[in-house]
């Protein structure tokens, strides 16, 4: 690990070039690899969360990136190749919505040839109609956003009158054609949709599908986040456990950002992702790709590194590879364990661009 970093400029952003040897698989300084590549190929969305993408701030004067500053499919496969060979095991594609992206099947099938995990995180909108032809594309799993099972709720949560019978019949379409065990995803926002923890697990339980319930978290500069509006994942663990018995159970892997609970009786399993009252940055692996090609090594980052200049400029892979393995040699990141009302307030990238 005797390399010397010469800073470059890339858009604006200082990369680190390396020169020397190249390292099998780079750690962080807190000797973390890279093991999670989540791609986020559009900035778009067609729900407004108001914990997400507030139609105060993306209203039709938001001006969102233009196609030609998309990484292209090709372009994309490149990172994920070399990223590959650093290390990464899982590969999951964001956006905002990624099934907005035009023939994102052609990327999945891509994708789909790497020796890694292929999964992607949906709102479902468009689920339903293309569940087997991401299949067919050698999609393994998609997680699901679900704030909530009644009409009123939920379309109050994502701002587009979008009902919950689309996106239980996406979820239904998923897991026929094998794209399961399928997780959903539910942020709770305390005093908006706490009130739909519960119809959520009673719909759930025994279906082979896991409801995972999320912190309410400070991401972006756009949503106004509080911390009375954050319900304490254990507040949500008690809550459940009142109708349900269950009890705690082993990660799946190590790092696995849920903690898992099975219910007794044998009937499955929820979890919950606890960002802000118990931090996983000590095992977070995970680097996330911008739709125009700059790398995020933390959810909560000010800023990315451009690598669609390299990408554009012929830089060969091994110039790729050393810039990604200085970039990461030199992270530190572990926003979710330093948090304080300050760095919540701070300028940070918006979430419906780097992806969840
Ligand atoms: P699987 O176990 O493979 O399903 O992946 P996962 O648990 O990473 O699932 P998913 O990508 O759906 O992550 C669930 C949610 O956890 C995301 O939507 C985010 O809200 C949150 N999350 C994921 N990764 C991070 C992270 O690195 N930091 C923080 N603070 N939150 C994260
Ligand atoms: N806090 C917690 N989770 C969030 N997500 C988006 N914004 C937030 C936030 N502020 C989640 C969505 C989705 C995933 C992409 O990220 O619910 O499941
Ligand atoms: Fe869209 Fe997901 Fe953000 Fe909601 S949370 S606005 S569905 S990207
Ligand atoms: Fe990783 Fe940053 Fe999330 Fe901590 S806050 S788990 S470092 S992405």
């Amino acid at each position: 690990m005797n390399q010397r970093v010469i800073p470059i400029k890339a858009g604006g952003f200082t990369l680190p070039s390396t020169t020397g040897p190249l390292v099998g698989e780079p750690v962080d300084t807190l000797g973390r690899g890279i093991r999670d590549l989540r791609i986020s190929v559009t900035d778009r969305c067609n729900f407004r969360c108001s914990y997400c993408m507030p139609k105060s701030v993306f209203n039709r004067e938001f001006k969102f990136m233009p196609h030609d500053s998309l990484l292209s499919f090709e372009e994309i496969e490149r990172v994920a190749r070399i990223f590959v060979d650093q290390g990464v095991q899982k590969i999951r594609i964001t956006g905002g919505e990624p099934l907005l992206r035009k023939h994102l099947e052609r990327l999945i099938e891509m994708l789909a040839k790497l020796p890694v995990e292929l999964t992607l995180t949906t709102n479902a909108s468009l689920l339903a109609k293309k569940a087997q032809s991401l299949k067919d594309a050698g999609l393994q799993r998609v997680t699901v956003s679900l704030d909530a099972l009644d009409d009123e709720t939920f379309k109050k949560m994502n701002d587009m009158d979008f009902p919950v019978s689309d996106v239980l019949e996406g979820i239904d379409a998923a897991a026929a054609v094998g794209l399961g065990p399928v997780k959903i995803n539910m942020v709770v926002k305390k005093g908006v949709n706490e009130h739909a923890i519960l119809p959520m697990v009673r719909h759930f339980k025994g279906s082979g599908h896991v409801v995972r319930f999320i912190e309410y978290m400070d991401v972006g500069s756009s949503n106004g986040w509080k911390m009375d509006e954050v319900l304490p994942s254990r507040d949500v663990v008690a809550l459940i456990n009142d109708e349900f018995a269950i009890e705690p159970a082993n990660p799946n892997y190590r790092g696995e950002v849920a903690r898992r609970w099975k219910f007794k009786d044998g009937s499955g399993e929820v979890g919950v992702i606890s960002s802000v009252t118990e931090a996983f940055c000590s095992t977070c692996t995970r680097l996330r790709l911008s739709p125009e090609g700059s790398l995020y090594t933390c959810l909560f980052a000010q800023q990315g590194h451009d690598i669609r200049q390299l990408l554009r400029g012929g830089a060969n892979d091994e110039a790729l590879a050393r810039t990604i393995q200085g970039i990461w040699q030199q992270r530190g990141d572990r926003y979710s364990e330093i948090r304080t009302a300050d760095t919540a307030a701070a300028k940070k990238i918006e979430m419906s661009y780097i992806g969840g």
